[in-house]
């Protein structure tokens, strides 16, 4: 059979490495797919760039767009990233002319993987994203072929590995939050600009995805709820750590009675949970269904050869000629999403209050919370170093840390009860309030 003749258009670290797999697996790949894998042309921005690679008997096309259209590829691969342009309109033109598209780009298919899809269909070509996901781990696949036959009542995960190694290595080795974010930028975990990693916008892009797949709906970015990790103190990494937790920025989809909710948020799980197991740059997906019990796909979610696997089996599936739907079914028969409002959402929170050490200030809170029905699992007063005299006997008048688990209540709840609490003026500062998710 004719070789598959693929075109890439970026060269950067993930695309680089792609051209390397390539050429490394080529009997593998033509012994798997029946046919072999050959790049034929390649764009970047710059053609001069030191990469190591051997570019010889590869065509340099002028511009993705010119390399989208090319006759002489039949499969695009579009490693530049970026919602717009030129990756998007480079994207579009390349299904238009009928050829199928391989993509990493998570934010490209949040936020147009619809039209895409649909222009997909309409050309009857493949897209594929498996490396927006998780880099290495096969979720797209999964969700889309493996559960095809399954109802999904949950997905949820640790999607951004840039968060999973600050709030590591933070609770590792007590380092701050800065030098984490330092040496994840340094080592090429984080985004160009990392505020996407650590506000949670990488996660929630990921996670629209994921839903998407999981309950038939169309991506809907929008409907994310989303935290970052900022806000997460060494303090509550060792609460969490000392009452059985582990906190984890995770991306939650859940059905529930009253829509599906799409959250991102700091989460405190279990110790015991496979979710909390996973430290590091390692990403990791929870899926709970009808009959399936818990599945986890752990593995690398970020980094250059993690991604190129992904890209590369993608490409695979072209040649193959395996071409699935790129949300599961039809872009047509996708529902819109019914959104379940953030201050419904009901679970077991964490929140540590910074308390005026006062006689009434316990009851006080624990009033506020009971007018709201939440009921306390456990409440910690901690006194931190700096607020005890010299002999360990806490300064009477300083603020102390008053760390309360909740059994399960409404975000509403928990809202309406902090307010009171403030308005009573016996806590001061921003209390902190983490979610707790159980397995
Ligand atoms: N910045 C992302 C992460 C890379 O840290 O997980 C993969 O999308």
């Amino acid at each position: 059979m004719d070789a598959l003749r693929v075109g890439i258009a970026g060269l950067g670290t993930v695309g680089a490495e792609v051209v390397r797999v390539i050429e490394r697996q080529q009997r593998t790949l033509a012994a798997r797919c029946g046919r072999p894998i050959r790049v034929v042309a390649v764009t970047a921005r710059s053609k001069t760039k030191k990469r190591g690679l051997d570019l010889r008997g590869i065509a340099w096309a002028k511009s993705p767009l010119a390399l989208a259209t090319d006759p002489n590829i039949d499969c695009f691969v579009e490693l530049i990233g970026g919602a717009g342009d030129p990756a998007g309109p480079a994207i579009e033109a390349a299904l238009a002319a009928g050829k199928s598209v391989v993509t990493a780009n998570k934010a490209l298919v949040a936020k147009h993987g619809l039209k895409l899809a649909a222009l997909a269909e309409k050309h009857a070509v493949a897209l594929n994203y498996e490396a927006a996901v998780g880099a290495a781990i096969p979720v797209i696949k999964t969700l889309r072929e493996g559960l095809a036959g399954t109802d999904i009542e949950r997905v949820y995960g640790i999607l951004n590995g840039t968060c999973n190694y600050i709030l590591t290595r933070m609770e590792q080795e007590g380092l701050s939050f800065d030098a984490c974010l330092a040496d994840a930028q340094r080592l090429g975990y984080a985004e160009a600009d990392p505020t996407f990693d650590i506000d949670g916008h990488d996660t929630a892009q990921k996670l629209s995805i994921l839903a998407s797949l999981a309950f038939g709906t169309k991506v809907s970015e929008s409907s994310v709820y989303v935290e970052g990790i900022r806000s997460i103190t060494p303090e509550d990494l060792r609460a969490a750590d000392d009452l059985g937790y582990r906190v984890k920025l995770l991306g939650v989809a859940v059905r529930t009675a009253k829509g599906i909710e799409q959250r991102v948020h700091p989460t405190m799980v279990p110790k015991a949970s496979s979710i909390a197991q996973v430290m590091g740059v390692t990403n990791a997906v929870s899926i709970d269904g009808d009959g399936i019990a818990p599945i986890t796909l752990v593995g690398a979610g970020a980094g250059s050869a993690a991604t190129a696997s992904a890209v590369v089996a993608d490409i695979a599936d072209v040649a193959r000629g395996i071409r699935a739907e790129p949300f599961g079914r039809p872009v047509a028969k996708l529902a819109a999403i019914s959104k379940a409002p953030m201050q419904r959402h009901e679970g077991g929170y964490y929140l540590r209050l910074l308390a005026r050490d006062h006689a009434g200030t316990a009851a006080t809170i624990a009033t506020r919370l009971a007018e709201q029905e939440i009921s306390i699992e456990s409440i910690v007063q901690r006194h931190a170093a700096s607020t005890t005299d010299g002999a360990g006997t806490p300064a009477k008048s300083s603020p102390v840390p008053v760390i309360l688990i909740t059994y399960a209540t409404s975000e509403d709840a928990v809202r309406r009860a902090i307010q009171a609490v403030q308005r009573d003026k016996v806590i001061s500062g921003r209390p902190q309030v983490i979610r707790i998710e159980k397995n």
